[in-house]
C-alpha cells in the first residue's frame, strides 16, 4: 500500500451536544496524524461537526443516504443535502442497516451510486455473518455484496472506499485476526482489479472490534488500509490512538 491510511469513527447512534463537542475538541487536539482521518456522525449533528472541523483536516460524513434523488420519501436523507453539509464520506450498506433494515445488494449500490452523483464518497460495507463464516460462505458472501456494486458504479468503482466488517466481530470484541481480514482484503482487491485498473489506488478498510492494542497489526497487512471504527471511535483517547496508528 502507498497511500495514506484512512481512519474513520462511525459513531452509530450515540452523541449529544455536549459530548460531541468534547469528542471532537480531543480529535481535533491530537492532531496531527499521519492518517488521514474522517468522523461520521448521526445526521442531526452534521451541522455542528462542520463548525467544529471545517478549518481542520479532519473529515466528516453521514452513515446512511436515501437511494432518491428526491421527494414523498419521509424520514429518508439524500445524497445532495449531505454534500450541502460539506459531508465528504457516507457510509452505504452497513450491516446494521441490511439486517434491521432489510437493505438489498442492489439497493445498497443504489445508494452508493447516488453518493458519488452528489461529489460524497460512499463507504460501502460487506461482511459475512457468524453462520455463514461457518458455513464456509465468507468468501462468496463478500463477493456477492461486492459484485452488486461493481456491476452498478461500472469504471467509477474506483471512486469508492470498501469496508470489510465481518458482522460477528462488530461490537462483540471479537476481532478478525490481521491474517483473516487480510485474505478476505486481498480477495476483495482481486475482485476489484478485475473491474478496475486503480484497485491499488483504493483504500479497503478493516472493521469490527478495531481497538488501541489490536490496531497497528491490522494496519501493516498489505492489503488492510485503514479502518471502519464503532464502539472505540466514542472514546477520544481511543480514537486518537487508533488514528496515531494509521500511517
Ligand atoms: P465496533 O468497532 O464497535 O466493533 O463497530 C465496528 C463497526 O460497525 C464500524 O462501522
Amino acid at each position: 500500500m502507498s497511500h495514506r491510511t484512512l481512519i474513520v469513527g462511525n459513531w452509530k447512534m450515540h452523541g449529544s451536544h455536549p459530548a460531541n463537542a468534547e469528542l471532537l475538541a480531543a480529535i481535533v487536539a491530537g492532531r496531527p496524524y499521519l492518517a488521514d482521518v474522517a468522523v461520521c456522525v448521526p445526521f442531526p449533528y452534521l451541522s455542528e461537526t462542520a463548525v467544529a472541523l471545517s478549518a481542520t483536516d479532519i473529515r466528516w460524513g453521514a452513515q446512511d443516504c436515501s437511494a432518491h434523488e428526491q421527494g414523498a420519501y419521509t424520514g429518508e436523507v439524500s445524497a445532495a443535502m449531505l454534500h450541502e453539509f460539506g459531508c465528504r464520506f457516507v457510509i452505504v450498506g452497513h450491516s446494521e442497516r441490511r439486517a434491521y433494515h432489510a437493505e438489498s445488494d442492489q439497493l445498497v449500490a443504489d445508494k452508493a451510486r447516488m453518493a458519488l452523483k452528489h461529489n460524497l464518497t460512499p463507504i460501502v460495507c460487506v461482511g459475512e455473518t457468524l453462520a455463514e463464516r461457518e458455513a464456509d460462505q465468507t468468501d462468496a458472501v463478500v463477493k456477492r455484496q461486492m459484485s452488486a456494486v461493481i456491476h452498478t458504479l461500472g469504471h467509477c468503482i474506483s471512486q469508492i472506499v470498501v469496508a470489510y466488517e465481518p458482522v460477528w466481530a462488530i461490537g462483540t470484541g471479537r476481532t478478525a485476526t490481521p491474517e483473516q481480514a487480510q485474505g478476505v482484503h486481498a480477495l476483495l482487491r482481486l475482485q476489484l482489479h478485475a473491474a478496475t485498473s486503480k484497485s491499488n489506488d483504493m483504500h479497503i478498510l478493516y472493521g469490527g472490534s478495531v481497538k488501541p492494542d489490536n490496531a497497528a497489526a491490522l494496519f501493516s497487512q498489505p492489503d488492510i488500509d485503514g479502518g471502519l471504527i464503532g464502539g472505540a471511535s466514542l472514546k477520544a483517547a481511543d480514537f486518537v490512538a487508533i488514528c496515531r496508528a494509521g500511517r
